[in-house]
């Protein structure tokens, strides 16, 4: 069992301090949706705007040479964690905006490797939130290429018994989650993209669910493409981040026009600046970025392998004291083997919207719902599901109250 110092790691994080209703302490276990922050991103935020300010790229005085250090600065740190060139670190306002970027790029062209037509094949997987599955069904309706997907075995695995149909010459894409948000699976991404690679596809990572959590190689899983967001993994809203190949990026046509992204401009057309900067148009996320950054600084300061083997015991922990509830039943993987911190459950006789409000009463916050994955729910049979999500700054006490506050719901409610 390995935990970290989460007194100490609290203390970082003022929303920690408020009361929730009936005066009970927070027990955050959203992280799944968004994380919460740390001070040392809310001060380099705060101290961007109050000392750097100016719009980045553009103006010759010190606050733009300033702004521009700090913003090209947070993109050399995102590079260096996922262990990626700095060229190939792309700043979009999240990740859902970057794997939009990849989809309308391949119908923004039809030469090389972004060409897609009638008879290519998407292959996503039914356990993509909707952010790595609607860009895929839109991409496919725009080009008439045909969208496939892994199924999701019952114990909440990805089911690659079919992956010798599914990928196959005509497969040009492979989307694929790294972590499922509902089912907290890790899937054998090196082996997939090892796969798809045989027959030339490119591979689209979404990585939301996993580059906060645990130590992503950008090299070592041997994927094309990589999507995260900022607000996932302590850093601010409103910044995502897309990682390609620099062959692919300085192949692939811009998403979005308008300046920064250019290299000349007449009255009549345009040509591109090289990646990054031609898939980033008008001023960027700035402070975001440099939040980012901050939020980066302060995972590696705690370490992703001591983060990851925390929420890990966590998990563990977790699972074995929900399976004691009777009438709960956990969706996906019963082990905390290839498994990341996100447990979702349903509980017999009692709809997941009324779960959370009752553990609302005691300061617990939950997600309940679909998860923005529908198409998972009606693979296993609900409408949706109560879903607890862990990350540094929960501990063991935070589970018992989970726990707690479900037995609590079941007696409110008399099942
Ligand atoms: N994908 C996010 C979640 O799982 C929105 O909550």
């Amino acid at each position: 069992m390995s935990l970290l110092d989460v007194a100490a790691i609290k203390a970082d994080f003022p929303i920690f301090a408020k009361k929730m209703r009936n005066e009970a302490r927070l027990v955050y276990l959203d992280s799944g949706a968004t994380s919460q922050k740390p001070e040392q991103v809310l001060a380099a935020e705060r101290s961007f705007y109050s000392e750097h300010n100016a719009a980045v790229h553009r103006g010759s005085h010190l606050l733009a040479e300033e702004a521009s250090l700090a913003y090209e600065g947070a993109r050399e740190i995102v590079a260096r964690f996922i262990n990626g060139q700095v060229d190939e670190v792309v700043f979009t306002k999240s990740a859902t905006e970057s794997i939009n970027l990849i989809a309308y790029s391949f119908s923004n062209t039809n030469k090389g490797s972004f060409a897609l037509t009638a008879g290519d094949e998407i292959l996503v997987s039914e356990m993509e939130h909707h952010a790595n599955l609607i860009p895929w069904q839109q991409l496919a309706r725009r080009t008439g290429a045909t969208l496939k997907w892994f199924g999701t075995t019952s114990d909440g695995r990805l089911d690659l018994s079919a992956i010798d149909d599914l990928i196959s010459e005509r497969t040009k894409i492979v989307a694929i989650t790294h972590q499922s948000n509902v089912l907290g699976t890790i899937n054998p991404i090196a082996e997939i993209a090892h796969r798809a690679h045989l027959v030339g596809a490119i591979v689209v990572l979404d990585a939301c669910q996993s580059v906060p959590h645990f130590a992503v190689d950008v090299a070592d899983l041997g994927v094309d493409f990589i999507a995260f967001s900022g607000h996932k993994m302590l850093g601010p809203t409103g910044i995502g981040v897309l990682w390609g190949r620099a062959a692919l990026l300085a192949e692939m046509e811009p998403f979005l026009y308008g300046g920064s992204m250019i290299e000349s401009v007449t009255m009549e057309s345009a040509t591109w600046a090289p990646a990054p900067r031609k898939f980033e148009a008008g001023v960027p996320n700035m402070a975001q970025a440099v939040g980012l950054g901050a939020a980066i600084t302060y995972l590696e300061k705690i370490g992703m392998r001591e983060i990851h083997e925390h929420e890990s015991t966590l998990t563990a922990y977790a699972l074995a004291g929900l399976s004691t509830i009777k009438g709960l039943q956990i969706i996906g993987p019963l082990d905390a083997i290839d498994r990341g911190g996100v447990i979702s459950f349903a509980i017999d006789e009692i709809h997941p919207h009324d779960v959370g409000q009752v553990l609302d009463q005691y300061g617990i916050a939950v997600r309940t719902g679909h998860h923005c994955a529908w198409p998972l729910m009606r693979k296993f049979g609900v409408s949706g599901t109560t879903r607890a999500s862990f990350y540094l700054y929960n501990d063991l006490s935070d589970i018992d109250a989970l726990v707690d506050g479900i037995t609590a719901t079941q007696k409110y409610f008399k099942v």
